[in-house]
């Protein structure tokens, strides 16, 4: 469904963004995978997905640094000729009830969840005006939607993550650039790792489907945004958390 197309993942070596980097490498997508620090997960997901036989490159860096996201747009268009897709997956937690949440919590996840997708928005779409066509997938969480207690700075970040999708969304369309967002639910990965494997399956029992969601569930939603398929989709939230939040 991608193939000859070329992508760039933020936060593309663990969790959700490694399942979108594998899923976009099966469909015959070239990635550029981007991340902050964990160089032996980096290095390890980059070699499993050279198994699909598309190029597979890594960047390391802050998404909190609009700098980055500079050097990354560089670097893509040079190692591609073009990029026709940016995920923004990148994001942080820093839970605590808002009593108890420094300043420091509230600004570090805002910064890296909400500045740095308008930063890779900012870059990248640059290069895609230029093309006329592209494909943005933003990943906010119902969290942004429903709110959340010990999340203040989490969910203010994932609604400001919508509200940056559909004004983008509406900045970009006459341009040929679609821009969507994803909003999981709970999906297993390092972030929600924390929780015990009891307090795990009380959360399953509020899920209609009865399960707690995998990367791919995730992934398999973010194939089909970036495709030709969904040309005529834009500005649009999709929830994806098993009818949790009905
Ligand atoms: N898991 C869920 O239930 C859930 C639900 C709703 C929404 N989401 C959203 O889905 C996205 C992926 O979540 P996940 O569960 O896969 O997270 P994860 O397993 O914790 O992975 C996060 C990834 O983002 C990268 N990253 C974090 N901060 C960064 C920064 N400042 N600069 C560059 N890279 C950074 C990490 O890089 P390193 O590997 O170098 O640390 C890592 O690759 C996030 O935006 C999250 O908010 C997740």
């Amino acid at each position: 469904m991608l193939k000859g197309k070329s992508a760039v993942i933020t936060g593309g070596v663990r969790g959700i963004g490694k399942a979108i980097a594998e899923e976009f490498c099966k469909n015959g997508a070239n990635v550029m995978l981007c991340y902050r620090s964990n160089d032996e997960a980096a290095e390890n997901t980059a070699k499993e997905l050279l198994q699909y036989g598309t190029k597979v490159e890594l960047m390391k860096g802050d998404v909190s640094d609009f700098n980055h996201a500079e050097e990354v747009a560089k670097a893509a268009k040079e190692a591609f000729g073009k990029i026709d897709i940016l995920v923004n997956n990148a994001g942080i937690t820093r839970d605590n009830l808002m009593m108890k949440m420094s300043s420091q919590d509230f600004d570090d996840v805002v910064k890296a969840n909400l500045s740095g997708s308008f930063y890779f928005v900012k870059a990248i779409s640059k290069i895609m005006i230029k093309q006329r066509s592209g494909r943005i997938i933003n990943l906010s969480s119902i969290v942004g939607l429903k709110g959340n207690p010990g999340q203040v700075n989490y969910s203010a970040s994932k609604a400001g993550v919508i509200g940056l999708t559909l004004s983008a969304a509406k900045e970009l369309g006459r341009r040929g650039i679609t821009v969507n967002a994803i909003a999981p639910g709970f999906i297993e990965t390092d972030m929600t790792g924390i929780l015990t494997d009891e307090q795990k399956k009380k959360m399953a029992e509020t899920i209609s489907l009865g399960r707690i969601g995998k990367p791919k569930d995730i992934a398999n939603a973010a194939v089909f945004l970036a495709s030709d398929n969904a040309s005529y989709i834009t500005g649009q939230v999709l929830g994806i958390d098993g009818g949790m939040s009905i």
